[in-house]
């Protein structure tokens, strides 16, 4: 937080002609620069947006009335949200424990028109699931033979704390077809609101107009104050420390899960992120147990609001301690019927 304080004030006073003006409607020329040099892209690529889901938004403005829009099933509930209330019809390709199906949505291809694919291929929300590099290659593939556009969402990609990084689809398919958008709210702090978005050259002219017209010119100041912050040396401690608190809280909660709810429940073993996914005996509604959880003080995403099925549910192990991990398991095991048949 202190660092953080000294990064806003250092933009500032370093930069505050342009922070506290209109006119950088892509972004931070600073930060744009280093998020191209990080992603071996041209800066003009780069759009830092309000936050990623913002990117979300202007990419399906810039893609839509091209037909369908294909998501993962489940996937984040916000998109699933934006898409409903904007009408469009969707093609939901299911995700499995190695991430997005892609034999489906191969048949998905030969179904009606697709705008573009929205994936989150790494410790995806709500799931924990991370498309394995095998699909990966074929996605990158698929996407590349069918021109399909795809947004590639990768918020949790830097928040690993187990095993090894896998390439992204960006990075395999070589930037064309697909898109990438990320974040600093996973791995600095997401009240900045500093996202972004790495597109096609040809897009940015139509992107440049949406932004201009939906908030003129993003928020400068945070922008600057994260860019500070990655020139400072900082970025890198900060992410170890955020991989260290999260990995002690996914361990809470897989030793909580193993020694309360061993055979009546599977869950998912996330290497990263902030997500695993219960799938709870068929006969309980995840709502239902919501209800009865919260009175208990405690508290999960019922798999429904995400496209999962009824018996389904979302835990994070971001948000509080181990400790209190472990006693809210412990709690919600209680309410989930104790003769409910092994799944
Ligand atoms: C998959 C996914 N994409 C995007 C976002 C939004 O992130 P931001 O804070 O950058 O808008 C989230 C936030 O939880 C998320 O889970």
């Amino acid at each position: 937080m202190t660092e953080l304080a000294d990064c806003a004030k250092s933009a500032l006073e370093r930069d505050g002609e342009v922070v506290l003006s209109y006119g950088s409607t892509l972004g931070y020329a600073p930060l744009r620069e280093w998020l191209a040099e990080r992603h071996s892209v041209e800066p003009g690529r780069v759009l830092v947006t309000n936050g990623s889901l913002q990117a979300f938004h202007f990419v399906l403005d810039a893609f839509s009335g091209r037909g369908r829009v294909l998501v993962e099933r489940p996937t984040y509930d916000r998109p699933r949200k934006i898409l409903a209330a904007a009408g469009l019809e969707l093609g939901e390709v299911p995700v499995d424990d190695h991430g997005l199906d892609v034999d489906e949505l191969e048949r998905e291809l030969d179904g009606p028109p697709a705008s573009f694919l929205y994936t989150i291929p790494t410790f995806q929300n709500p799931t924990g699931s991370t498309l394995s590099e095998e699909r990966r290659r074929r996605l990158a593939e698929l996407a590349r033979e069918r021109g399909l556009p795809v947004l590639e969402d990768d918020p949790y990609g830097l928040v690993r704390f187990e095993g090894e990084p896998l390439p992204s689809l960006f990075e395999l398919e070589g930037g064309k077809q697909v898109m990438y958008s990320s974040s600093f709210s996973k791995t600095i702090a997401p009240g900045l609101r500093v996202g972004y978005a790495i597109v096609p050259a040809a897009l940015t002219g139509k992107l440049e107009e949406l932004v201009a017209s939906t908030y003129i010119t993003p928020a400068l100041l945070a922008q600057a104050t994260v860019y500070e912050f990655l020139r400072r040396g900082l970025f890198e401690p900060n992410l170890e420390r955020v991989c260290g608190l999260l990995k002690a809280r996914r361990d809470a909660m897989l030793g909580a899960l193993e020694r309360e709810l061993a055979g009546r429940v599977r869950w998912s073993r996330p290497e990263g992120g902030y997500f695993l996914w219960l799938d709870l005996p068929d006969e309980l509604d995840a709502s239902e147990l919501l209800t009865r959880a919260s009175e208990a003080g405690v508290t999960f995403v019922p798999g429904a609001d995400f496209g999962g099925p009824p018996s389904s549910a979302r835990l994070a192990f971001s948000f509080v301690s181990p400790a209190e991990i472990d006693e809210g398991v412990r709690r919600l095991a209680a309410l989930v019927a104790p003769a409910a048949a092994p799944v």
